[in-house]
């Protein structure tokens, strides 16, 4: 009976299958990634300049921690199959950029892919797996993002769950952000195998385009939300959907960014900035600091908000919180603003899915405006809400 036991003992203490480093997204990562501004333009010179810059603007204290290098970074593998850096973009190596993030209090994210070679072509993880995920160990990473080109006749799984081991068999705790850009369903199997995995293809830097690649396109902020929202039942903590990085700061409107960066955080997606934070306007530091917009994508419940309705151009996302709290956000997606009068008590928010409800017709709730940064009253009252072109109004709800 002793044997019996101790065997059993010894085979559920061994990791005999695989597994991800669980909890280390708890809540929607939120940091920087070079690749919507800077592409190929990487350096240590660029990555510690944006890195004093997220301390000096007061991302770091909003929240924000993962620098992530995308792709062009690498350089050639040594003799014996481990990856380097490029020697012009990085002469002090991984480590030393690894040991000055972390010196401010930052985390280190680094990219690779699961076919031979990267999307811009440089050498990719495909038969070095368990080599990149020591490498990336010694050198002190906390972050991977893993993507998906020239990986024709893998399985999307079978790859992912491959890195997936190789990191954890390397033993350093690092989150993996799956990016096969939805086109293998990752939202049915990734909850085991990665801590956020993206939705759609590339975010582009427009409100509503399609824009052509030829044999891909990439998506402006409302394709994406559009894309991205039936997928809210398998949104929740540590395994994210990732709607892509953020595009504020980059060359929209301010109302535009506002929206965009509004909507993310209501989506409890990753708020990954991807402009350049050491030259901001105002007005893009105080997007993407606002405290209170940041705390709705942060919730603990991590629930991905839902449409509720569309009145005319203006559709009415409503994201529950923590504590009975409820937060609700009229997007305007017209070029023209758009008034409404909007009577709660005739209202019902109803979350099948995460089993949730709010009625205004007997409970009352204090309405506060997050981007005015003002208590307006009451839902006992009616709201006169006018959403300027192309913007959002923004509010949380408590009783
Ligand atoms: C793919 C990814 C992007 C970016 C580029 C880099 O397109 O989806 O986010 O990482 O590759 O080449």
């Amino acid at each position: 009976m002793e044997k019996i036991f101790i065997l059993f003992f010894t085979l559920s203490s061994l990791s005999v299958y695989g597994q991800k480093f669980d909890g280390l997204a708890e809540t929607p990562p939120m940091g920087w990634n070079s690749w919507n501004h800077f592409q190929c333009n990487v350096s240590e010179d660029l990555i510690k300049g944006i890195a004093d810059a997220m301390v000096a603007s007061g991302m770091k204290d909003a929240g924000y921690q993962y620098i992530v290098i995308d792709d062009c970074w690498h350089g050639e593998r040594d003799e014996n199959g481990f990856i380097q850096p490029h020697p012009e973009r990085f002469p002090s190596g991984m480590k030393a950029l690894a040991d000055y993030l972390h010196s401010l209090g930052l985390k280190f994210g680094i990219y690779s892919s699961a076919g031979y070679l990267t999307c811009a072509g440089y050498p990719a993880s495909r038969g070095h797996e368990y080599q990149d995920a020591l490498q990336y160990a010694r050198w002190g990473v906390d972050y991977l993002k893993y993507d998906w080109c020239g990986t024709e006749g893998l399985n999307a799984k079978g790859a992912y769950m491959t890195i997936r081991d190789a990191l954890y068999t390397a033993r350093r705790p690092i989150v993996l952000s799956i990016c096969e850009w939805g086109d293998n369903d990752p939202w049915l199997w990734a909850k085991d195998v990665g801590h956020l995995w993206r939705t759609t293809g590339d975010i582009h830097l427009c409100w509503d385009c399609r824009y052509d690649h030829g044999t891909w396109a990439a998506w402006g902020f409302l394709k994406i939300l559009d894309m991205h929202e039936p997928l809210r039942e398998h949104n929740g903590p540590d395994h994210w959907n990732d709607a892509d990085m953020l595009q504020v700061g980059n060359g929209m409107s301010v109302n535009m960014d506002r929206a965009h960066f509004s909507m993310w955080a209501m989506l409890a997606t990753p708020l990954m900035a991807g402009n350049d934070l050491r030259n901001m306007s105002q007005e893009t530091i105080d997007i993407l600091t606002n405290k209170e917009v940041i705390a709705v994508n942060q919730d603990p419940l991590g629930i991905q908000a839902f449409k509720y309705r569309v009145f005319g151009t203006v559709d009415v996302w409503v994201k529950p919180l923590e504590n009975g709290e409820v937060a609700v956000a009229f997007l305007n997606r017209a070029e023209f603003p758009m008034e409404l009068y909007f009577r709660w008590e005739e209202h019902t928010f109803i979350d099948d899915v995460f089993n949730k409800e709010f009625s205004f017709s007997g409970t009352t709730y204090n309405i506060r405006d997050l981007w005015a940064d003002e208590n307006i009253g009451t839902t006992n009252d009616i709201t006169s809400i006018t959403v300027p072109a192309n913007d959002i109004i923004m509010y949380r709800l408590a009783q």
